[in-house]
Order: structure tokens, then C-alpha cells, then sequence
């Protein structure tokens, strides 16, 4: 097991390259699933979530080759079963685009339940109704989600709800159903945008990815292509908030600022100055940090993957600042951990009040899912003396290599193997 161990207290100074697109990454890799040749995937992050998608890939008879630790040759050709293992699928949410692409290319799909990190509940419903409008029937027995359609027929789709995986399956369906598709109320997050853009340079006809209407015209055929992932805003924006919370003075590299803007503001907000360029953006503190408050909202506006992580920030800025995710039924099971380190954070429902305090101090403590971690190492770098945090295989999940990055620009912080009690027990 391993754990991050980090003494506090050190501005974050010089330059660090952002990654490619988790949340991209995951759903291009599934889609290669419907391509009729192989593929050369760019810029993938070199994480646990993309690393399973290629095993789950693998199991199923797909060649994976990586030419470097993030360029992937993926071909699915060889894969003949719509059946995905479900030890491996059930570990993450983006399992669920295994429906959308199997039922894509063979008109049946056999995917567990998707895990992934526990935000409340996460239901299917949507991406279900996608499935069902375009002609397929399910059934879902011992947690596996069963999907069959004698054929896809174009239709018009309307989300009861903003949802970025259920978009991302109604496309996946769609792009190789029998005529138009008409999705309504799509969800906008510039990484539905790249796959459809992937799709596209493929030979899929998709249309308005970005908007609330997507239409997508079915096609027979999509070609091998070479793709390049877009950087990851969710990874930018962490380190944007690092280096603020740590007033330190750090370019951020290899992002599209406007991928950034709805965090820009708010550091702004908060008195954090953040300087944009074409492909980088530089963030400094020569002042206090003040409070604000956030409203997480669907792509464009403040996303809720952000929301721990400005939490932490705002833990030590100055008056009471009020964060509500509208998104999550509970996406703030970070606060206890936070509250070891001092911070004066209150929960109710989907509400957390959160009262600036001078400092915090470093502490035990454990990562609840990806970005709760990802909040917690924040927490730890601005914290007097030294944090611990357990459980990072949740940060790596969505980090390429945080630690280093992170040590790279100033922080002292190690990952660190130990030895866990119950396994030190069974082994005297
Ligand atoms: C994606 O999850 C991301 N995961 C999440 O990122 C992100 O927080 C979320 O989108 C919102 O931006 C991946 O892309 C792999 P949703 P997803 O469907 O698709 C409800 C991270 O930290 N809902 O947009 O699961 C749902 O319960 C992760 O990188 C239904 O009710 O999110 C939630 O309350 C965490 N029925 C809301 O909609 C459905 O059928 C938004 O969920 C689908 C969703």
C-alpha cells in the first residue's frame, strides 16, 4: 500500500505540463470499440482509469500496444463478444460506455453496473432511456445491465436530466444506428466535444457537440485515425488552486484557457491573480485570499470536479464562504478529513459553510474518492507540518504522476510504501 506524506508550508513555484483529458480519455479509449480499423491514441494520461479501460480492452481480444507511457495503438477488430468482465468494469463509472459502444457495433452489450467514486447515487436511468429510444431493451440480472436491439433506429432523445455519460451513450449508440439521431438537453463538457470530434475524424457524422442538441446521422463504416487527447481542465484547475492556496507563482502549461474560465473567475473572485496565454496560464497570490461562493452547474458553468479542491482553498480565506453541489447528492465526505486539519467546515444536505481560518495543520488522513484526494493533498500543502494520506489509489485514478509533479514545483511531499495493520497482524 502507499500513501503520500507531505510537510506543508512551501510555496509552489515554477512550471508543470497538464496531461491529457481523464474524463475524454476514458470515453475515446471505449469508443475505439466501434471503429472498423486501429487506431493511434495521443496525449493519453497515464492513470489507473485509462489503464483499466485498456485491460478491460485487452480481455476481450483487442491488441493494445503503447509506444510511449501515453500514445496507445488500440485494435478491437478481434473483439467478438459483447460480454465485458465484470471484476475490472465494476471499479469505474466510465465502464458504462461499454453499453453504448458494444450495443454500437454488435446491437447487445453485457456491462456490470458501473462503480467509480461514491458521490451518491448513480443511476443508469438515462443512458437507458437513450438506449431504449433508438429501438434496444434491457434487463438488468445480478447487477449486470443486459442491452439487445434487433436494430438501432435514428430517434430523437430528451434527457430528463444534464448528463454527461448518458450524452456520451446516446452517441455512441447513435453513431452507427440507421438514420437520425436528435439528442436534446445534452450535456456540454468540452470532453464530449472531443469525442465527438474523434468520432467525426473517424467518419461518424455528429453535429452540435457542445450545444443541447446534438444530431447524429448513423453511418456503416469508421476508419482507422490517428487522435490526440485534449488536456484535462479537472487536472489544470487542481494545480491552478494549489499554487494559489500555497501563494506561490506557478504556469500552468498545455491548456485551453477557455476550458478554464468558470475556475478563473472564481479564483479572481477570491483575489488570485490568473494570467492567461494561448496554451498556459499563469496563477499568483500577492494578497490575501478572500471568500466566495461557488454553485456548481453543468459545462459551462463551475464544475462540480472542482468543488472539493475550491473547498480546500477556501478553508483559509478570509469570512464565511457557502459551496452548494448541485450536481451530487454527496460530494462532501472530504469535510471530516479536512476538519482534522482544522478546518471550520460545516455540512448540510448539498450545502457545505465554510469559515476562513488562519492556518491549518497537518494531519492523518484518507482520500474518499478522486477529487476529494485531490482536495486533501491541496489541504496538505498549505497545512503547518505533516499530512498523511491514505487510500491514493483514489487520486491515482485521475492524476498522471502527482507527486512528482507537485515535488517538481517545490512541495515536499513523497509517496511512501507501508505495510497495512491487518496485513502486519496476519504476517507475526
Ligand atoms: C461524469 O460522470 C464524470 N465522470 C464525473 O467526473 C463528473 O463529475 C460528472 O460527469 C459531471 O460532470 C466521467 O466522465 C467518467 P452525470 P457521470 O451523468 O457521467 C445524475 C471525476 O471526478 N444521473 O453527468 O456519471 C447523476 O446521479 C468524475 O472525474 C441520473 O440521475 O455524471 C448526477 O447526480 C466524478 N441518471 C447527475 O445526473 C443518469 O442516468 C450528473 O451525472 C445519469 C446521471
Amino acid at each position: 500500500m502507499y500513501k503520500y506524506v507531505i510537510n506543508g508550508g512551501r510555496k509552489l513555484e515554477g512550471e508543470v505540463s497538464i496531461s491529457g483529458a481523464k474524463n475524454a480519455a476514458v470515453a475515446i479509449v471505449a469508443a475505439t470499440i466501434l471503429c472498423d480499423e486501429a487506431c493511434v491514441l495521443e496525449n493519453v494520461p497515464d492513470i489507473s482509469d485509462t489503464a483499466i479501460c485498456a485491460k478491460i480492452l485487452r480481455e476481450m481480444g483487442a491488441t493494445i500496444n503503447y509506444t510511449n507511457k501515453n500514445t496507445m495503438l488500440v485494435d478491437t477488430r478481434n473483439i467478438k463478444s459483447p460480454k465485458v468482465p465484470p471484476e475490472l468494469a465494476r471499479t469505474m463509472r466510465a465502464s458504462s460506455y461499454f453499453l453504448g459502444t458494444l450495443l454500437g457495433r454488435f446491437r447487445e452489450a453485457f456491462v456490470p453496473m458501473p462503480g467509480g467514486c461514491d458521490l451518491g447515487d448513480r443511476p443508469i436511468d438515462q443512458h437507458i432511456k437513450a438506449f431504449n429510444c433508438l429501438g434496444a431493451h434491457h434487463e438488468i440480472i445480478n447487477g449486470i445491465v443486459h442491452v439487445k436491439a434487433d436494430d438501432l433506429i435514428g430517434n430523437q432523445i430528451f434527457f430528463d436530466i444534464n448528463t454527461v455519460g448518458g450524452t456520451i451513450n446516446a452517441i455512441f449508440a447513435a453513431v452507427k444506428a440507421k438514420g437520425l439521431t436528435i439528442i436534446e438537453n445534452a450535456a456540454k463538457e468540452p470532453h464530449i466535444v472531443d469525442l465527438a470530434n474523434f468520432l467525426n475524424t473517424m467518419g461518424a457524422d455528429i453535429r452540435g457537440a457542445g450545444t443541447d442538441v446534438i444530431k447524429v446521422r448513423g453511418v456503416n463504416f469508421l476508419k482507422g485515425v490517428t487522435y490526440g487527447i485534449i488536456p484535462d481542465q479537472i487536472e489544470a484547475g487542481t494545480y491552478m488552486v494549489a499554487a494559489a492556496a500555497t501563494k506561490g507563482n506557478v504556469l500552468i502549461k498545455n491548456v485551453i484557457p477557455k476550458h478554464l474560465e468558470s475556475i478563473t473567475v472564481n479564483l479572481r473572485k477570491m483575489g488570485v491573480k490568473v494570467q492567461e496565454f494561448d496554451d498556459s496560464v499563469r496563477v499568483s497570490v500577492d494578497g490575501p485570499l478572500m471568500r466566495t461562493n461557488i454553485k456548481t452547474l453543468p459545462h459551462p458553468g463551475f464544475p462540480t470536479d472542482m468543488q472539493p479542491q475550491f473547498s480546500a482553498l477556501l478553508t483559509i480565506a478570509d469570512g464565511t464562504s457557502i459551496v452548494t453541489d448541485n450536481i451530487f447528492d454527496n460530494r462532501f465526505r472530504y469535510a471530516g478529513e479536512l476538519r482534522k486539519m482544522g478546518a471550520d467546515i460545516t455540512v448540510k444536505d448539498k450545502v457545505a459553510i465554510i469559515q476562513g481560518v488562519e492556518g491549518l495543520k497537518g494531519a492523518p488522513v484518507r482520500a474518499t474518492d478522486l477529487r476529494a484526494g485531490a482536495a486533501l493533498v491541496i489541504a496538505g500543502l498549505c497545512a503547518e507540518g505533516r499530512t498523511e494520506i491514505d487510500d491514493i489509489y483514489h487520486i491515482e485514478r485521475g492524476y498522471e504522476c502527482i507527486d512528482e509533479k507537485l515535488a517538481a514545483l517545490g512541495a515536499d511531499i513523497k509517496r511512501v510504501y507501508f505495510q497495512p495493520k491487518n496485513a502486519m497482524a496476519a504476517s507475526s
